[in-house]
């Protein structure tokens, strides 16, 4: 059996076994603050991440916002991404009294994990990553050190606070089981101090942006949670499409179409063929309308709550300064585990 089937096989049975024990569960997952969340990171991981906390598994959510200058010179505006950031986490219903959410530059002893880490892996195996070698490739650079050391960093982001379950997409998986080799080889080098973490797979489709490529702020095909009703109909607008006014699902041959087509059936829970059927050969016009309302609709009430508490930026910075806090202390614990395992503790 190779590793993705045992880990598609792990991540169904960790999912029943949540829902009746969330109390075993700690979930550790986040993002790097690179620009505005979108649709794609709604469907793709914030809603799971709501529905394992809403059962009550512990919940810490990082922004790695060191991870940010992976592939790229310049942090950009990583300030207002956190902000931003944490902006989504609270109107999708994270609740911050039951949940840590964190910058993990803010926390020296998480990156001091990073040496012992380091120690226990090869160059061999880190130029094996799968996910460094196609975002290398995308980043279109020389391969720096963070770059092919980050996810040694991500193991200690998991690591630091004992996570042992990660809601991911598929192109993490390889960062999980680096994490679960590290975890591994320092219980049988020093004493057992860390869980094996599980990879939590969300079972949500691909958001397509709205050119029919993935969904990314760096293609200017994603509609961001933040935007208003009207910014949103004027990229919908723009969206490319085709001249047949019949319209069908066919995300290979008609790409823009498409899109539309997925983004309307995720906000409204119908089925893609359907909307196509209703809309006939009302063109792509009809398509833009039906799109924009569906997003609309759906994203009103995220953004209702969005506002609130953006009209609040103090209580929003208290928010993650508290999370940066608690982080700290669950940092410090586990350095000194470390230490005591490592006979380092003078
Ligand atoms: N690499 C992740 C991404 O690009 C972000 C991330 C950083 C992360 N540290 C993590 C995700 C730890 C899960 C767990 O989306």
């Amino acid at each position: 059996m190779n590793s993705l089937t045992a880990t598609l096989e792990r991540s169904d049975s960790v999912r029943a076994d949540v829902a009746d024990n969330p109390h075993r569960y700690r979930i550790l997952t986040g993002e790097r603050p690179t620009g505005p969340l979108h649709l794609g990171h709604y469907f793709g991981t914030l809603s799971e991440r709501v529905r394992l906390h809403r059962l009550g598994v512990d919940t810490v959510v990082i922004l790695a916002d060191y991870q940010v200058i992976t592939d790229r010179d310049a942090i950009g505006r990583v300030r207002e991404n956190v902000h931003g950031a944490v902006l989504d986490y609270l109107a999708a219903g994270i609740d911050p009294n039951r949940a840590v959410i964190f910058t993990h530059s803010a926390v020296p002893a998480l990156n001091q994990l990073l040496l012992p880490f380091l120690s226990l892996v090869t160059e061999a195996e880190l130029h094996r990553n799968p996910t460094v070698k196609t975002e290398l490739a995308a980043s279109g650079r020389a391969l720096s050190g963070l770059m092919l050391t980050y996810p040694v960093h991500q193991a200690a982001d998991i690591l630091f606070c004992k996570g042992n379950l990660v809601p991911v997409g598929k192109d993490q998986l390889p960062h999980i089981e680096l994490t679960r080799v590290i975890a591994r080889r320092f219980n049988e080098r020093y004493g057992e101090v860390f869980p094996e973490p599980h990879a939590l797979l969300t079972a949500a489709p691909e958001v397509p942006g709205l050119d029919g490529r993935k969904m990314s702020k760096s293609y200017g095909n994603a509609i961001a949670l933040s935007m208003t009703a009207d910014e949103t109909a004027a990229l919908i607008r723009r969206a490319p499409t085709d001249s047949q006014r019949l319209i069908t699902f066919d995300p290979a041959g008609r790409p823009g179409v498409s899109a539309l087509l997925t983004t309307a059936a995720l906000c409204t829970g119908a089925d893609e063929r359907e909307l196509a059927a209703e809309i006939g050969d009302a063109g792509a016009g009809a398509l833009k309308q039906l799109a924009t309302d569906a997003v609309n609709e759906f994203l009103a009430p995220h953004r209702r709550r969005r506002d609130e508490f953006a009209r609040d930026p103090g209580y929003v910075r208290g928010v993650l300064r508290d999370g940066n806090r608690r982080a700290d202390e669950m940092a410090d614990r586990t350095l000194g585990e470390v230490r005591d395992a490592m006979g380092t503790a003078y």
